[in-house]
């Protein structure tokens, strides 16, 4: 009930956002807008994204900007909600509603252009099933993307958190009381919600790049326990990403690090294309059918097909997110 008032207000603000930015307000824009331009060209050339253009306007990132003194500490520790290899996530209060602040370890022009990336591609996929842009703060380092947060009894839990022993403290609560709860029913219908993000983001023309178990929290919706798809950095339009060129050693390090890319894309034998994100997709089912005692042979054969032919190292074999969500549906009703 609180979780619904508070989803509703987040709402309300958000819609705020939308429609009045707060672009209009800022002292300091000239010295940000020339920081934009500056981003916004070597984001183009950002190592993070393997990109070669971006399709960024300066005025529309402009647009999502949010004043600094908007953005207030959620308590006076510092409230680190989750932290990734390049960004670290904390709580934030917008006129007073809890928040999730991502900031960029990174320098700071790069962090801005990775900022106004990751907003731009947020902003083009609104779905139920993928996390809401609130805005960016672009003005005082450190820069920050804001986004809803999603957490079960106000902790970040990530589906790679559920298959993990050595969580520490609330964290290790929360998932201990979340674990019945998480039957094959739960999620197949979170798997078919992903998949349903997916196909949305593909028919923009939009890649995700980085789908895997811990950029995929959970949260709840009534009693139901649904998964939104976080972190954007590496998404980018299809026809604006190259192949990988990686030396051998490289390689290497990239399958061992990147278990959840596709292994004909680190070999650079495939361009980059939705079906890369179908990989990712599979190694996601795999992972949960592997550490969650599911019957999985309950589950209809042809879903256990085409779960394997995700993981399929020709590409061209490789379901598409519409098929994965027509079989999940199937399986769900029957
Ligand atoms: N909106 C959100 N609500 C709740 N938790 C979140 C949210 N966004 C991110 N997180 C948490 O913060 C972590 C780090 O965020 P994110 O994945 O965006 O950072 P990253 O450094 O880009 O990650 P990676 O190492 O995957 O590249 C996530 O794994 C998740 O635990
Ligand atoms: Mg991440």
């Amino acid at each position: 009930m609180k979780d619904n008032k508070q989803t509703n207000l987040q709402y309300l603000i958000i819609m705020g956002f939308c429609v009045f930015p707060y672009n209009r307000q800022t002292k300091d824009s000239q010295t940000r807008l020339l920081l934009l331009k500056q981003s916004v060209k070597s984001s183009r050339t950002s190592s993070r994204c393997i990109v070669e253009k971006t399709p960024t306007s300066q005025g529309f990132v402009e647009s999502l900007n949010i004043p600094p003194a908007v953005i207030q500490k959620f308590s006076e520790s510092e409230d680190v909600i989750g932290e990734g290899r390049y960004g670290t996530c904390t709580k934030v209060l917008i006129h007073g509603i809890v928040a999730c602040a991502k900031s960029l370890k990174v320098s700071s022009r790069s962090s801005m252009s990775a900022i106004a990336h990751e907003a731009t591609i947020l902003s083009r996929v609104r779905h139920p099933h993928i996390c809401f842009l609130i805005g960016i703060q672009v003005t005082k380092e450190p820069f920050q993307l804001i986004t809803s947060l999603y957490s079960i009894e106000g902790v970040s839990i990530t589906v790679y958190d559920t298959f993990s022993m050595n969580t520490v403290g609330v964290k290790k609560h929360v998932i201990k009381s979340l674990h019945p709860s998480l039957t094959l029913q739960v999620w197949l219908f979170l798997m078919k919600n992903l998949a349903e993000a997916l196909q949305f983001i593909h028919s923009k023309g939009i890649v995700d790049r980085d789908l895997k178990s811990d950029n995929v929290v959970l949260t709840k919706l009534g009693d139901s326990t649904r998964g939104i798809l976080v972190d954007f950095g590496k998404s980018n339009y299809v026809d604006k990403v190259s192949r990988y060129k990686l030396s051998e050693k490289e390689k290497q390090q990239y399958r061992q690090d990147h278990k959840h890319i596709a292994p004909d894309l680190v070999d650079g034998v495939s361009d980059i294309t939705t079906a890369c994100d179908m990989y990712s997709y599979g190694h996601l089912f795999k992972s949960i059918i592997q550490y969650f005692p599911l019957a999985i042979e309950s589950i209809e054969i042809s879903l256990q097909k085409d779960i394997k032919k995700c993981l399929k190292y020709d590409c061209m074999q490789r379901p598409s997110a519409k098929q994965m969500v027509e079989l999940l549906n199937s399986t769900l009703d029957s």
